[in-house]
């Protein structure tokens, strides 16, 4: 046995591109190079120092030490569905439990949706810039990613006008996300009235990304099911940002009470049973941290209001650079004025070499290469950012005098 000829493998897999992670393979060279590396790629909070609350850690331990090591009902346990009913109902969005699933992580439900909504051809508006799963997935599926602008004059507000240009006779589905991974945009009410008013006007489905919902620095953001609760919305989150549990892969989706949504639901309940369950002992979780103590939230949600604070003022302080103030979660996307032919992966790649400070180019969300936006992941604690962010403004002022 001696073939070497490589096996070939999906063309579908071509289009799937996921730069958080993909850029990992730059930094890791990099560190064989002896060079420490800070990681500000990925959204996660427990590297950081974070902590996951020990009460859910508990409730997670027992249940696997009680024995709960059994599959599941594909949908999740009745107390999970329960608590995202009841949680997401006193929060003005009226669910019921039978239509709620618990997924592996915002990201499976995301998937689910995509996969039980849009045929090959057909189109979903998604934000630019995006988090990219969406386009991702879109790729895998043989769907089309329709991106609506954002603006970053207007606070990296959606361009509704521009959005609506976009539909046609194929568009399925309009994804919100909000508040907004990469820009930290918060929707004001009245644009939120407005996304919905278009997709009730194109019989379009709105699919509701809300996993930063509790994060936005002034207090937790209404679900946009709360604004119009017959709307044609599926939500979405999870324990992974503000309950500071990723690892867990543990969230949920919720279709609303529109009957129109009935067979969408039907056809996301049926993929489901094919993956027979999510994780069962974390979803022991799901109803303490919804309905039990949640004062971590403020002090998370404190600690990233001042990192933001201090993310912009440094950012805007240095010569070439400009950077929108964050709202909500933990990510900025500021932007250099790149010179002509350099694009921002160039300037991103050039940064992780020269300091070793990981972040992730704007194209890699949907921004143009030119355009020079970056994302960073502020989660270090402010004496490490203050730290990075010179090392930022050096390289900075090299690779423009250059
Ligand atoms: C906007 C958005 N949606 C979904 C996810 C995926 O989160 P989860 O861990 O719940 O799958 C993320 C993770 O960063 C995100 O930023």
């Amino acid at each position: 046995m001696s073939s070497t000829t490589s096996i070939p493998v999906a063309t579908r897999v071509h289009n799937f591109t996921y730069a958080i992670r993909n850029i990992v393979v730059e930094a890791k060279a990099v560190e064989r190079k002896g060079l420490k590396v800070d990681y500000l790629n990925i959204g996660d909070p427990i590297p950081f120092g974070f902590k996951t609350p020990p009460a859910l850690v508990e409730v997670v331990a027992k249940a696997m030490i009680d024995g709960a090591n059994n599959y599941v009902p594909s949908p999740g346990i009745a107390p999970a569905r329960e608590a995202v009913a009841t949680e997401w109902s006193q929060r003005g969005f009226p669910v019921d439990p039978d239509r709620v699933l618990v997924t592996a992580g915002t990201s499976e439900g995301i998937e689910l949706a995509l996969t039980a909504l849009a045929n090959p051809g057909d189109g979903v508006l998604v934000p630019m810039p995006t988090y990219p799963l969406y386009t991702a997935v879109l790729a895998k599926i043989g769907a089309d990613a329709a991106y609506y602008r954002t603006d970053p004059s207007r606070g990296w507000l959606p361009d509704v006008d521009h959005l609506e240009s976009l539909i046609t006779p194929r568009t399925r589905a309009l994804v919100v996300i909000d508040p907004n991974n990469p820009t930290g945009a918060v929707y004001p009410e009245g644009l939120r009235r407005q996304l919905l008013q278009v997709a009730d006007r194109h019989g379009l489905v709105i699919l509701a990304d809300e996993v930063y919902g509790d994060l936005a620095y002034d207090g937790a953001v209404p679900p946009l099911g709360s604004l119009d609760p017959d709307g044609p919305i599926v939500a979405f989150s999870s324990l992974s940002k503000a309950y500071l549990a990723p690892g867990w892969r543990t969230g949920w989706l919720a279709v609303g009470r529109s009957p129109r949504l009935d067979d969408l639901l039907a056809a996301i309940k049926k993929l489901a049973d094919g993956r027979l369950c999510s994780n069962g002992p974390t979803q022991h979780a799901i109803a303490p941290a919804l309905l039990g103590d949640r004062s971590h939230q403020a002090v998370f949600r404190a600690a990233l209001g001042e990192r933001a604070e201090l993310t912009t003022a440094s950012f805007n302080a240095i010569p070439g650079m400009s950077c929108v103030a964050p709202t909500g979660a933990f990510y900025a996307m500021p932007k250099v004025s790149l010179p002509p032919d350099t694009t921002d992966e160039q300037f991103i790649v050039g940064l992780l070499r020269a300091t070793g400070v990981l972040c992730v180019y704007g194209s890699g969300f949907g921004t143009r290469p030119v355009d020079g936006f970056f994302r960073v992941v502020f989660l270090a604690s402010p004496h490490d950012l203050t730290r990075i962010y010179g090392r930022i403004a050096e390289f900075t002022a090299e690779f423009l005098r250059t």
